[in-house]
């Protein structure tokens, strides 16, 4: 298991992500877990960027609603129903949002005034069969004190992260 925390703030960025999945593919093999598995991605890219917040919002009943669980940052909202800021709104479209201004975000749900700049990145399952639609269980939020901190480069490599969680089980 690797043991030190990675810093990739001075690296570019794709270079920054494909160490990051080599790390976070070591750290979480055999690990099945999903809140373990939602723990360990929040540290590794938190700590690794230097973000403001980065943490996930899971899917619960009935179905539409967000709630909070493993983060780190200051305390975020607990609970927020698809279509609601940043996070509701990439739910409800089943896709990555890129929010260069967060407040030039129509309905922005603002956690922390430090932020400036947000990514929320939707997390699917595994598929229950071969044709099925990914069954949609969280979003990834980053939020960043930098503005337009996201770009294509992020949604890229964050989507390709995610996708462990639909290998994993
Ligand atoms: N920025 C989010 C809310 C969650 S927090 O910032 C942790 C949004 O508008 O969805």
């Amino acid at each position: 298991m690797a043991e030190t925390m990675l810093d990739l703030r001075e690296r570019p960025k794709p270079e920054a992500y494909a160490e990051l999945e080599t790390h976070l593919r070591a750290v979480l093999e055999g690990v099945t877990d999903e809140v373990a598995a939602m723990a360990t991605f929040a540290a590794v890219i938190h700590h690794g960027f230097g973000h403001l917040w980065t943490g996930f919002y899971r899917v619960v009943p009935p179905g539409d609603l967000l709630r909070v669980g493993p983060y780190q940052g200051t305390l975020g909202c607990l609970e927020i129903p698809f279509g609601k800021g940043v996070c509701g709104t990439s739910a409800a479209r089943r896709e990555t949002v890129v929010v260069p201004d967060v407040h030039a975000f129509p309905g922005h749900i603002t956690c922390d005034g430090r932020s400036r700049s947000e990514i929320v990145v939707p997390v699917f399952g595994r598929a229950t069969s071969a044709n099925a639609t990914p069954t949609l269980i969280a979003v990834l939020d980053i939020d960043s004190a930098e503005p337009a901190r996201f770009d294509d480069e992020d949604r890229e490599g964050l989507e390709r992260l995610v996708r462990c969680f639909a290998e994993a089980g």
